[in-house]
């Protein structure tokens, strides 16, 4: 059966791209390959991990580009040119039209760092969500991968996993542990999901 065509969108540090990237590995994704890691940042370092895990890595930023939607026009032609079934974002920094997302029908998700409809939407990105999480005082926060729709964060949730807040929490230790409890597990778990799913899809049409 042909495996499911996944790219990565990524801006920042890529742990997340790290997690999927293992996961492949050790076959926890397994109805699905990483065919394509697409940066909007170039000194992104998720393109040196793609690079060592020999995926093509490719950097289309909003400034080269002149807007959004010629930038969108350039990811949509490259998502297109290596016929990508399925598009995760991973710490992708920003905010998608929805003529873009209507190209990709429930065949985008991502990855947020919190319980969602909790610190969530539009201005709630990466440490942010954090320190939003620790001035309300919540006891419990986590990580949800969801569908990703035209509402910031508002698609139908796939898997969550919850995460103790501790007293002496930092904005950066809730970070961490957030990551490696929650984001690393469930987004390579929801990856495989998803793939399976469209894997089955693109069987049946044969
Ligand atoms: C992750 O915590 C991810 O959940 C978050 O950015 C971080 C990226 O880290 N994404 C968002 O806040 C999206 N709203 P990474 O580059 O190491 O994967």
């Amino acid at each position: 059966m042909d495996k499911t065509r996944i790219a990565v969108l990524v801006s920042g540090g890529g742990t997340n791209l790290q997690a999927l990237i293992d996961a492949q590995k050790s076959g926890v994704l397994k109805s699905g390959e990483i065919d394509l890691v697409l940066s909007n940042n170039s000194v992104a370092y998720a393109l040196t991990r793609a690079k060592d895990a020999g995926i093509e890595a490719v950097c289309i930023t909003k400034k080269d580009c002149g807007g959004q939607e010629s930038f969108e026009e350039a990811m949509l032609a490259c998502l297109k040119e290596h016929d990508i079934d399925l598009i995760v974002l991973a710490g992708f920094m920003s905010i998608l039209s929805e003529h873009f997302v209507k190209q990709y029908e429930k065949r985008i998700i991502n990855v947020h760092p919190s319980l969602i409809p909790s610190f969530c939407g539009k201005g709630f990105y990466g440490l942010k969500v954090h320190e939003a999480a620790l001035e309300y005082g919540v006891k419990v926060t986590g990580a949800t991968v969801h569908f990703v729709n035209e509402i910031p964060d508002g698609g139908r949730i796939i898997l969550q996993k919850a995460v103790p807040v501790l007293p002496d929490d930092t904005p950066k230790s809730l970070q961490k542990r957030v990551m490696e409890r929650a984001e690393w597990v469930i987004l390579p778990e929801a990856a495989e999901l998803v793939s399976s799913q469209i894997m089955k899809e693109k069987e049946s049409l044969k």
